[in-house]
């Protein structure tokens, strides 16, 4: 398996440029089924969930041109409704493929989605069979393994989301655009990758409205035409990339993000000590010394990020005081803080949703394999500021998000070698 060699200590500089949102990407490529005419894509991300969604585009029979980040999709010849096992169930989205097939198609076939199972067991995919089941679709379902949903007289429905969701919500909303009559979703997610997409799909003749808002009107129509989408900054790598900057006290610019999408880590730097500028599509960081230690809860959107929780405590470690880190949204995704502890970290897991950390602490060299993709980051960043060399193994992990991740590092100074 490839591996990252990293030796800490360094103090890094430079400038680091932030690509289009990995999930904001990974629904574009599914909406696209909803048109039959060809649509475009900018600033797409170079990461392997990217390529899986092409491949299983393909399968499909969709045809994609790529040039450079760009690509050209063309799903008028889509042949089939049934999602390749072999392919579906190695990344989590390819669940967001079900509702653009059953809006356009009414039925489709496909396994449980697999990817990053984020601490254990796999994720359940509950929620976007009831709102299916909500347009009128019957869905049969094989041991928990394969699919099928069916609804070739689907209708427009009213909606309350038991949990709030991100895919979820996603989902039903780019269903509902291809359906009759009125859809309202209620106590929806808000994430700014939900709003880009409602945009997109607007400009192609869908009729959104509220998207980023708890609540989603939307009005079906008969289709939607051609559409030119650029994929938004990726609010994660910056926060990620922030934090990275923040705890190896260093000063890096990170370029072409949005810093309103981090509003909830700013404001947190603020109350920390953490020094930054900001303009309307950089951040400056500054070199911070005498960091204070500070609770945090992840949140949906605006809260707190689930995926920032992870870089966020490998910074605690850092600050001086006791901070107490609780994880709302996922059971399990604090596990790997116990890879922290065998660095040197102090931390003390109270229950699976809570840890304390004290700190300042120095973190020693180790050899690590990365669990999932944001656990995958923060292993980098504590091996940026331990004493000696970490190996991290399973870096598979992180090139599904963050792309040419060496190479940009490299870039500021890190010492960091991958090892294929
Ligand atoms: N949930 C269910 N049933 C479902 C779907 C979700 O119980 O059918 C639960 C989840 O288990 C979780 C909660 O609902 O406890 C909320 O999860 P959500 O569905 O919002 O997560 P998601 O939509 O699967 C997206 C991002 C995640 C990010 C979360 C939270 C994408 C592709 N993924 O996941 O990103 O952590 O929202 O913001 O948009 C990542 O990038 O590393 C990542 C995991």
């Amino acid at each position: 398996m490839p591996k990252f060699i990293i030796t800490g200590g360094r103090r890094l500089s430079g400038e680091i440029k932030i690509n289009g949102a990995k999930n904001a990407a990974l629904k574009i490529i599914p909406a696209a089924i909803l048109s039959e005419q060809t649509i475009t894509v900018n600033n797409l991300p170079g990461i392997e969930d990217i390529g899986k969604s092409f491949d299983l585009l393909t399968d499909l029979g969709a045809k994609i041109t790529h040039r450079g980040s760009s690509a050209e999709i063309d799903t008028k010849n889509i042949n089939k409704t049934e999602l390749s096992s072999k392919l579906a169930d190695k990344f989590r989205t390819s669940v967001m493929f079900v509702g653009p097939l059953l809006a356009r198609f009414g039925e489709v076939s496909f396994p449980h989605p697999g990817g990053c199972v984020i601490g254990a067991g796999s994720r359940p995919i509950d929620l976007f069979l009831e709102g299916f089941k909500a347009f009128g679709a019957t869905v049969e379902e094989e041991d928990g393994k394969c699919y099928r949903v069916k609804g070739k007289k689907l209708q427009g429905t009213t909606y309350f989301f038991s949990t709030v969701s991100v895919t979820v919500t996603e989902s039903l909303m780019m269903t509902a655009c291809l359906i009759p009559g009125e859809t309202i979703l209620k106590n929806c997610a808000m994430e700014p990758e939900i709003k880009a997409l409602a945009d997109y799909l607007n400009e192609q003749g869908a009729k959104i409205s509220g998207a980023g808002t708890p609540i989603i009107k939307i009005e079906g129509v008969t289709e939607l035409s051609a559409g030119t989408f650029d994929i938004i900054p990726d609010r994660i790598e910056t926060g990620s990339f922030a934090l990275l900057a923040a705890a190896t006290n260093s000063e890096i610019k990170i370029t072409a993000c949005n810093p309103d999408h981090i509003l909830s880590l700013l404001t947190v730097f603020d109350k920390i000590g953490v020094k930054y500028e900001e303009g309307a599509d950089w951040l400056l960081m500054k070199p911070s010394k005498n960091i204070r230690s500070y609770n945090i809860k992840t949140h949906e959107y605006p809260g707190f990020p689930t995926d920032l929780q992870s870089p966020y405590a490998v910074l605690m470690t850092q600050a001086h005081g006791l901070s107490l880190i609780q994880e709302t949204i996922y059971d399990r995704r604090l596990i790997w803080t116990d890879m922290l502890s065998q660095m040197g970290a102090n931390i003390i897991m109270c229950d699976p949703h809570r840890v304390v950390i004290s700190g300042p602490t120095g973190l020693h060299g180790k050899k690590l394999i990365s669990p999932d993709i944001r656990a995958g980051i923060a292993l980098v960043i504590a091996a940026l500021i331990a004493d000696g060399t970490t190996e991290i193994d399973n870096i598979y992990q992180l090139d599904r998000g963050y792309e040419k991740l060496d190479e940009r590092l490299k870039k500021l100074g890190a010492d960091i070698q991958r090892l294929d």
